[in-house]
């Protein structure tokens, strides 16, 4: 499921909240970790992240596989990438090679939710190790089966968009289902045009995770809590939505 331009264009104004909101917590967590400023966005999306880390002075390196999110995160991030400060490549976070290492990867808004299923997590995971320097640290976020269980309907309506976010769950499955659909305004014609895209979710064991993790290689795992990265969660399955910590 790659998302199309239209969705990217919705997505780039409209759905970075969360990247936002998380991204000073993130920086907060790996500068009292590791000195070393440098850090590989792994589905970067349309590169708030990024955009944060590099004006704190981190070199970033962004990888997604939908060229119409890339688009926006190079344009936001164009004068990093002109003094080769950051670098976006298409690439699938199951197989990406980029021939380096780096003391810090994350991955936000759920994003490897979106992979298919715990194979294609466990071969994520695997690419994060082989690019992670010792000592290095991944971290993470993930919809857990509660937050994946809560279904309904949210409806906004304002002069740039009119939008309905439709969930539903379908657990027997192991997977869940987002339809983001509606009109939105063009910023230079005015013109509301339509978008119309469904993501899945796949909803994976948390313990899982962490057995996925351990057996990869990693030395440390911990759950955090979304709004402080410092507070451990011992109970994952308790929460909607859980960052991971994983030390190489
Ligand atoms: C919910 S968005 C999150 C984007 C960004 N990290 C953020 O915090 O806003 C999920 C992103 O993951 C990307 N993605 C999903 N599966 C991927 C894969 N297998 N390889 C690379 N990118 C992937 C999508 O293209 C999308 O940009």
């Amino acid at each position: 499921m790659i998302y199309g331009k239209n969705f990217a264009d919705v997505y780039s104004k409209h759905l970075i909240h969360f990247s936002i909101q998380v991204a000073p917590r993130i920086f907060k967590l790996l500068s009292s970790k590791n000195t070393n400023k440098e850090i590989l966005d792994l589905c970067c999306g349309t590169g708030q992240l990024a955009y944060y880390f590099l004006t704190k002075g981190y070199k970033v390196t962004g990888i997604d596989f939908s060229e119409d999110m890339l688009y926006h995160a190079k344009k936001l991030n164009k004068s990093f990438i002109e003094t080769e400060k950051a670098e976006f490549y298409c690439d699938d976070a199951r197989y990406f090679s980029l021939n380096k290492k780096y003391p810090n990867i994350v991955s936000t808004y759920d994003a490897l939710n979106h992979l298919e299923d715990d194979l294609s997590l466990q071969q994520c995971f695997q690419q994060v190790f082989e690019h992670l320097e010792e000592n290095g640290i991944f971290i993470f976020d993930l919809n857990t089966k509660l937050g994946l269980s809560k279904g309904g309907t949210f409806i906004r309506e304002d002069e740039a968009i009119f939008s309905i976010i439709q969930s539903m769950s379908e657990p027997s499955r192991n997977k869940a289902f987002t339809r983001y659909y509606g009109f939105v305004k063009d910023d230079s014609s005015h013109v509301y045009y339509k978008y119309d895209e469904v993501v899945y979710n796949t909803i994976y064991k948390m313990e899982k995770v962490r057995e996925y993790l351990y057996d990869t290689g990693f030395v440390s795992v911990e759950f955090a809590h979304l709004n402080n990265l410092l507070k451990r969660v011992e109970e994952p399955e308790k929460e909607e939505r859980v960052f991971i910590i994983a030390t190489k």
